[in-house]
């Protein structure tokens, strides 16, 4: 599958906008989840092999989940099981509906397999999101996978109304989906990174958990462009506001050098970079939270995944899970399937049972 997506679909696809074709794709998977036999024959083909791993009191029927960005508005809930991954994130969300930053704003960079996106968090709004989640329910779509929702920051809200800006989305949202992942990392809306300082994420953390008596896993979703003494602030928040995991890590500001004036191109473009040239540091980041915590803290690995050996990379650094986004784009709709069967092989070929020996293996 990914041969032929690599060599015959994706030439094609990359000859128009990025944007276009997402919209295409979402349309093409949306029309499929309305149609459970053909999910059923399209997870016959992607689907991916059993490598469950229990957190949060949930169980993942695999590790390898979507992430946030590419479904905003739920509108291929079922089909994302269907195509084989173990959990899903949708959104980001914000209270108000918003349109996002003018077009064009996702910006491939072929030479490295990356993208830079400034979307902006176009969404329909908490609400509107809310209503599609319920439809999937009563039509008896919803997969049979965990499903997180993205929490971002309407861009018309203050940064000294964040928290009630978030808490109005959890509370419209926090009966339909399993886990919740506090988004102060996007580098596209302005000043949003702020809400990453210490007391800011403390009034938001603290306006969520005051709303959450179901007891929802609440998670933070981190910048790769924090330091590691911001970090280890963020850290000191776990306990006191009794954070489930972290998610890092977002997309990053930072551009490697490149003497590709096709790549320059993109690079030199506002906005958050994704794939392969974030894949390190996010796995450093990974490394550094494992060892902070002692392994305590559940951490999903996200950033430039794009194979087993990059899952695997962030796992042993400490990742309890991992997401894709821009290696979907670059490696197609059988990498969920790729990716677990590789892990599966790496695990019995070092002699552990469960996915739960490897992570943090190698973080120190
Ligand atoms: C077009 C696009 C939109 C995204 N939107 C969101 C978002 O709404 N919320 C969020 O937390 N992350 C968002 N992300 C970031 C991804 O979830 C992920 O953290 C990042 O792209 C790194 O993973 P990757 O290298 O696998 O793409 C977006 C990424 C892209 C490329």
């Amino acid at each position: 599958m990914s041969w032929v997506y690599r060599k015959l679909i994706r030439p094609v696809l990359f000859t128009n906008d990025a944007e276009v074709i997402h919209g295409r794709t979402i349309h093409k998977l949306a029309w499929l989840s309305r149609h459970e036999r053909l999910c059923r024959a399209a997870n016959i083909f992607l689907g991916a092999p059993e490598l469950p791993v229990e957190l949060f009191g949930l169980r993942f029927p695999n590790p390898v989940g979507l992430a946030a960005g590419m479904d905003k508005n739920a509108e291929a809930v079922p089909a994302w099981a269907a195509l084989g991954f173990g959990f899903s994130e949708l959104g980001g969300v914000t209270w108000h509906a918003q349109p996002g930053n003018p077009r064009p704003r996702i910006f491939r960079a072929i030479p490295e397999q990356a993208i830079v996106n400034r979307m902006g968090f176009n969404n329909e709004g908490a609400e509107e999101l809310a209503g599609k989640l319920t439809k999937w329910r009563s039509l008896k779509l919803w997969p049979q996978h965990p499903v997180g929702i993205n929490l971002g920051k309407s861009k018309i809200t203050t940064l000294g109304e964040a928290a009630e800006d978030y808490r109005r989305s959890f509370c419209v949202l926090r009966d339909l989906a399993d886990f919740f992942v506090v988004n102060v990392s996007s580098p596209n809306t302005p000043n949003l990174l702020q809400l990453q300082d210490k007391s800011a994420l403390d009034e938001i953390l603290a306006a969520l958990q005051a709303n959450n008596q179901p007891g929802k896993p609440i998670l933070v979703k981190v910048a790769p462009d924090l330091t590691f003494e911001a970090l280890d602030e963020i850290l000191e928040l776990v306990g006191p506001r009794n954070i489930a995991g972290l998610v890092a890590t977002n997309t990053t500001i930072a551009r490697p050098p490149t003497a590709d004036p096709r790549v320059a191109r993109a690079y030199s473009e506002t906005g958050g970079l994704s794939g392969r040239p974030l894949r390190a540091r996010s796995t450093e980041v990974i490394r550094h939270l494992h060892r902070q915590t002692k392994g305590r803290l559940p951490i999903i690995g996200v950033g430039g995944v794009f194979n087993a050996e990059d899952a695997w990379e962030k796992i042993t650094a400490g990742a309890a899970l991992v997401q894709v986004y821009t290696g979907m784009v670059y490696e197609g709709p059988g990498l969920a399937k790729t990716i677990v069967q590789g892990l599966r092989a790496r695990l019995s070929s070092q002699g552990f049972g469960r996915l739960s020996q490897a992570v943090g293996c190698q973080a120190n």
